[in-house]
């Protein structure tokens, strides 16, 4: 039960920048396929028996004049006019929208909202109209990236069919967390994963922003930190930081396509990098030296030191004021070196030093062996574990997240001979990452306490934005349905069916993707 009693998570251990999503659908011409193949699946759809909508040269995007609308105007008209190779107007609501109207609205609040009910939305194509109704910016983005799957080209001429969706997210949480501390994303890669995430309705971004290879978040206050400790990543590759005006720029280009960014901080264990820049944080007093393997556990904070408390004050008070949304996350795995009375204070501190900033504190579920804050979000991954902790942290009011390492680490093999990626949870091929049950994951855990779902991706095999993406899709699509879509509407054929389809799109991208053999793909290799 105690930390230094969990298993090690690893005895040894890609995306689209905006202008690789650039306008190439219009010179593809695509064998005809049936285009109602969303993911994730939404909760009502009916097709309606009339011509599709044909985006023409009267279309416009109309939107209110109010600037978070005009923002997800804009991008409607941007993805609209890029896949049929013509500038879209953006239109305030207002005079009757000339035919052809790409309509957005925001809608009042939900009367009997439960999780995720702001980010319900409506669709309705006709042949002549598209409304797309939502509560919240969100929710419309939903409904936008909705139209985008279902719409097809055929010589330039951008069709979408005659549907009526309604449709809600079964969970509020649905993530996917990055490690950019093994190997460094920049900004622009990080946006083409956004991209991605937003096109199957994530909308959690988790940065594990640092670990024993590297510090990547410039914290004013501790200068040091990525002045001597990012330069450095995994086998000895380049690593990189984002400057807090980087950071506020990943967080409002994720906010406007309804994804909120959760910076992870890792303590007390993972923190070599630490331990580099600031020599007091050892008991010697002498900084470590950089680090560029891959083993885990062996580095620590050390509580009773006079310079960790002033540290960890520091460095989470300057991360939450770089935080828009309401979750940082401390981290709190694998900490194989310290006696779990020490852990527990340090948890507590830590989480103390989080709330005092006006944050809710997320960890990995190591932190559920500690008492724990209602509301606390205890991030479940390795499943070898004891359940008894999880039963009882739900009990006291912690919230579950659920990332089981076998199921939804996107960094594991998809078979032995595959080149990317570990494989200590387990080899896992698109089936097993669409096949699970969050809420019965945990014996003992009742289903309200699990707030959602998160895939991660470990990044010490990845070193570029096309291994990355190779390890996302298309397992992250199958994920994001697991997240969104109830478990009476989830169907392995009918996901294997509609995920198929999906190939062209990453191709239209021009993102790598691993061309399962469990699928039977409508693109060419
Ligand atoms: C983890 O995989 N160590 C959270």
């Amino acid at each position: 039960m105690a930390p230094a009693n969990q298993p090690a998570r690893r005895a040894v251990r890609g995306t689209v920048t905006p202008s690789r999503i650039a306008p190439r659908v219009s010179r593809v011409t695509r064998r005809p396929v049936s285009p109602i193949a969303l993911i994730p699946r939404p909760q009502h759809l009916d097709e309606l028996d009339e011509p599709p909508f044909v985006l023409g040269e009267t279309s416009t995007v109309v939107v209110e004049p109010r600037p978070e609308l005009i923002q997800t105007g804009v991008l409607t008209a941007d993805l609209f006019g890029r896949l049929s190779g013509r500038a879209i107007e953006v239109r305030y609501a207002g005079a009757e929208p000339a035919p052809g109207a790409i309509v957005l609205t925001r809608t009042g609040p939900v009367a009997d909202g439960g999780p995720g009910a702001d980010e319900t939305y409506q669709v309705v194509v006709r042949a002549g109209r598209v409304e797309v109704r939502s509560p919240s910016v969100a929710g419309l983005v939903h409904g936008v990236v909705t139209l985008r799957q279902l719409a097809t080209v055929e010589e330039g001429s951008v069709r979408i069919p005659a549907v009526r969706i309604q449709d809600a997210p079964r969970f509020a949480w649905r993530g996917l967390s990055i490690d950019v501390a093994r190997h460094f994303f920049g900004v622009e890669d990080l946006k083409g994963v956004i991209g991605l995430m937003a096109h199957y309705k994530l909308n959690v971004l988790h940065l594990h922003l640092t670990d024993d290879q590297g510090w990547r978040l410039h914290v004013p206050s501790r200068p040091k930190l990525t002045e001597l400790s990012s330069d450095s990543a995994v086998g000895g590759d380049r690593g990189g930081f984002y400057t807090p005006g980087d950071f506020a720029a990943l967080t409002e280009y994720a906010a406007a396509r309804g994804i909120r960014v959760v910076p992870e901080i890792d303590v007390p264990g993972h923190v070599n990098a630490a331990l580099h820049a600031y020599g007091e944080l050892t008991p010697s007093g002498e900084p470590t030296d950089a680090y560029d393997g891959i083993e885990v556990g062996f580095s620590r904070l050390h509580a009773d030191l006079p310079a960790t408390q002033p540290f960890l004050e520091a460095v989470f008070t300057d991360v939450a004021a770089m935080t828009a949304g309401e979750h940082v996350h401390i981290g709190g795995d694998e900490v194989l070196t310290m006696e779990p009375e020490e852990y527990a204070r340090f948890v507590a501190l830590a989480s103390q030093v989080v709330r005092a900033a006006g944050k809710k504190v997320v960890g990995w579920q190591e932190i559920a062996q500690t008492p724990l804050e209602p509301g606390t979000v205890v991030q479940y991954w390795d499943t070898r574990v004891d359940p008894e902790p999880f039963v009882r942290a739900a009990r006291e009011g912690a919230l579950l997240l659920m990332s089981p390492g076998s199921k939804s680490y996107l960094d594991m093999k998809y078979d032995p001979t595959f080149p990317l990626g570990l494989e200590w949870a387990g080899h896992i091929e698109v089936r097993d990452s669409y096949d699970w049950e969050p809420t019965t994951l945990v014996e003992g855990v009742p289903a309200e306490s699990v707030v959602g779902v998160e895939a991660a991706v470990w990044t010490e095999t990845l070193r570029t934005v096309d291994d990355l993406t190779t390890m996302l899709l298309p397992r992250l699509a199958a994920v994001a349905e697991v997240a969104w879509t109830p478990p009476q509407a989830r169907d392995w054929a009918d996901f294997r069916t509609r995920v198929a389809q999906h190939g062209r799109f990453w191709d239209h991208l021009g993102v790598a993707w691993h061309r399962s053999p469990q699928v039977d793909w409508t693109t060419r290799p």
